[in-house]
């Protein structure tokens, strides 16, 4: 198959939301990352996700919506915290568990009775769901296991020939997965963690609590490694300037033309592959996945990563290096 790269326009939405509505699928921007969409409704369709992507079937599909009447063709109910927190943060970076509907097919949601659903703020995003007239079922546009898309050229790499489309729209606003929020029981639990993050939220509901990394059963997707290039990551967790110490003595003992390193604080600038991230997590969150795959070239051996502190949406961006790192080194 041939994938087709197009700018944004009236006439590329319009060819897009043709292909969803005829049961294909299209790479589009979400200001999260970009995604994979086919019409949720359509078993068929979404197959082909679970096949261009080779993501196991067991991991279900966050469903996005563009109009709330739309959740009542996917959702059964509305908890009250759900209401609470679409009313305050939808459209936006945040996903909630929400009870099925019986009519979504059981391959968009892998089986469960439960269905994330997001109401992305991306105008094109918007544009494409209203044009295709039907809630889009999307992925992060990589393939499973890989670094999540923030640029049309990341979904090239990983999925030219098995799309016919990727809408272009440069590169993605937050740069990291939306939050996913279970609004199922009595207190909203954090899944995964995102540009909105848990102090946000407990602004809002203040018993809102965060789901540790172990408790898998919880989100499907939180058993698989993620967000890993092919070089092994090595992340330095601790305070900056003692990451950044640890750093320099760890290049000390190897041959350091074999490694990248990505850091924050401290002076690295000698070394040849260094990609230097901004201090504060919230400019750095944009950066990251696009960085993690520069820093993935063919010569390197081993990716170093100096950490940051988990406040805010640091958060966020350490829950993805931890997911992608072989080797956790705490200082
Ligand atoms: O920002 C985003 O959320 C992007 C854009 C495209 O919207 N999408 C995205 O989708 O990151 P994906 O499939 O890469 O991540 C969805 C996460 C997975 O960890 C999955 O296991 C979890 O949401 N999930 C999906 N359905 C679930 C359910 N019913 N219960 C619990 N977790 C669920
Ligand atoms: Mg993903």
């Amino acid at each position: 198959m041939n994938t087709q790269v197009l700018p944004v326009s009236e006439e590329s939405i319009k060819l897009a939301a043709t292909l969803i509505t005829q049961g294909e699928i299209v790479a589009f921007p979400t200001e999260t990352v970009y995604g994979l969409g086919a019409d949720a409704l359509n078993p068929i369709a979404v197959e082909k996700i679970f096949i261009a992507k080779n993501r196991p079937a067991d991991n279900p599909l966050i469903v996005h919506i563009s109009d709330l009447s739309q959740l009542s063709l996917i959702t059964s109910g509305i908890p009250a915290h759900a209401s609470t927190l679409i009313k305050t943060f939808w459209p936006g970076p945040i996903s909630l568990v929400l009870p099925k509907h019986p009519n979504l097919p059981q391959i968009t949601t892998a089986g469960h009775n439960t269905v994330v659903v997001r109401f992305p703020a991306h105008p094109v995003a918007q544009a494409l769901i209203q044009a295709a007239n039907t809630p889009i079922a999307a992925p992060s546009a990589n393939t499973s296991g890989r670094v999540s898309p923030t640029k049309a050229q990341h979904v090239l790499d990983d999925l030219n020939g098995k799309i016919p489309l990727i809408l272009d729209d440069g590169h993605i606003e937050y740069g990291l997965e939306s939050t996913v929020v279970d609004c199922t029981s009595n207190i909203p639990t954090v899944l995964r963690p995102g540009s909105i993050t848990l102090e946000m939220l407990k602004e809002i509901i203040p018993q809102t609590y965060d789901a540790k990394e172990t408790d898998s059963t919880r989100s499907p997707g939180m058993k698989y490694r993620h967000y890993a290039p092919e070089a092994p990551i090595m992340l330095f967790v601790g305070e900056p300037v003692i990451t950044s110490k640890a750093i320099q003595d760890y290049l000390m003992d190897i041959e350091t033309n074999t490694v990248s390193i990505i850091w924050h604080t401290g002076d690295f600038d000698v070394q040849p592959k260094n990609f230097k991230l901004p201090t504060r997590a919230r400019e750095a969150a944009p950066l990251l996945f696009e960085t993690l795959r520069k820093a993935d070239a063919p010569s390197v051996a081993r990716i170093i990563v100096q950490g940051y502190s988990t406040n805010d949406v640091g958060a966020a961006i350490m829950n993805r290096l931890q997911k992608a790192a072989h080797e956790i080194i705490k200082v």
